[in-house]
């Protein structure tokens, strides 16, 4: 299992604090933000990793995290020219993903769940991660029946399904690059992760692992704020975050 790191993007949600760096070498209390989804996915037993970047900002990323051999992990970085959606990781990916399967983590997402478990048991298709949330209808909410197969995935539903958010890692099959290839733009002008999902979705491929414990989305003033707060909490608590 390969793993990609998006952290490329725009964040034009945390202006002017992303005016002259990127968002996800902001702080989170006592590390820059990028060092956690990095941790996540080597918690996960995931050491090979590509760290795909905004072209304004490779350097500083390069600078900060080099080879990754402080971390315990090897790192490769590519850059992402224009922010296209996320399903463009697997196709700048392709050459580095070459015949694996593939966990994709947003760089903005902080988690301390442990997903070794679901990354070993993982052998075919499309894995997605969900967490019980009192308001789906701010995420993409995911309907599952009782063998976590997922029945449907809506983006911001007035009347969601179920209280289940759709999080920022996903595992997938190697046909991820061949699908990823082939989406066209929504009328937003992003290839959309969920496009890849109901590819998965319609070969009856696609299931969900529920996740416990933190998951925070640092993309604006509250959420950082927030997610500072929580594992400055859990590191003073002895967390080993
Ligand atoms: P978003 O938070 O959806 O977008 P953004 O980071 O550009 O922020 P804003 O909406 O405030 O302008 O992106 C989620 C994560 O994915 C984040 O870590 C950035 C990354 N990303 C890319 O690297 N490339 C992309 O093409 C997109 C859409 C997101």
């Amino acid at each position: 299992m390969k793993g990609i790191i998006l952290a490329g993007g725009r964040a034009t949600r945390l202006r002017p604090l992303t005016k002259i760096t990127s968002k996800q070498l902001l702080p989170v209390y006592n590390k820059p933000m990028v060092y956690y989804p990095i941790q996540t996915l080597a918690k996960a037993g995931i050491k090979d990793i590509l760290v795909i970047v905004a072209p304004e900002y490779s350097g500083q990323f390069l600078n900060l995290l080099g080879s990754g051999h402080e971390l315990g992990v090897n790192l490769s970085y590519e850059v992402q020219e224009e922010p296209r959606g996320l399903p463009d990781a697997f196709v700048i990916g392709e050459n580095f993903i070459g015949k694996d399967n593939v966990a994709l983590i947003l760089g903005d997402n902080i988690f301390d769940h442990d997903f070794s478990e679901s990354i070993a048991s993982f052998t075919t298709g499309g894995r997605i991660f969900a967490k019980e949330v009192p308001d789906p209808e701010r995420y993409g909410v995911v309907e599952f029946d009782d063998n976590n197969k997922v029945v449907s995935i809506v983006e911001k539903p007035k009347n969601p399904k179920s209280n289940y958010a759709v999080v920022g890692f996903y595992v997938f099959d190697n046909h991820v690059i061949d699908y990823a290839m082939n989406l066209k733009p929504s009328p937003r002008g992003e290839l959309e992760i969920v496009d890849l999902h109901n590819k998965y979705l319609s070969n009856g491929n696609l299931d969900v692992n529920i996740i416990e414990g933190m998951w925070e989305d640092a993309g604006t003033f509250d959420s950082l704020l927030r997610v500072n707060n929580l594992v400055a909490e859990k590191i003073r608590q002895g967390e080993n975050l």
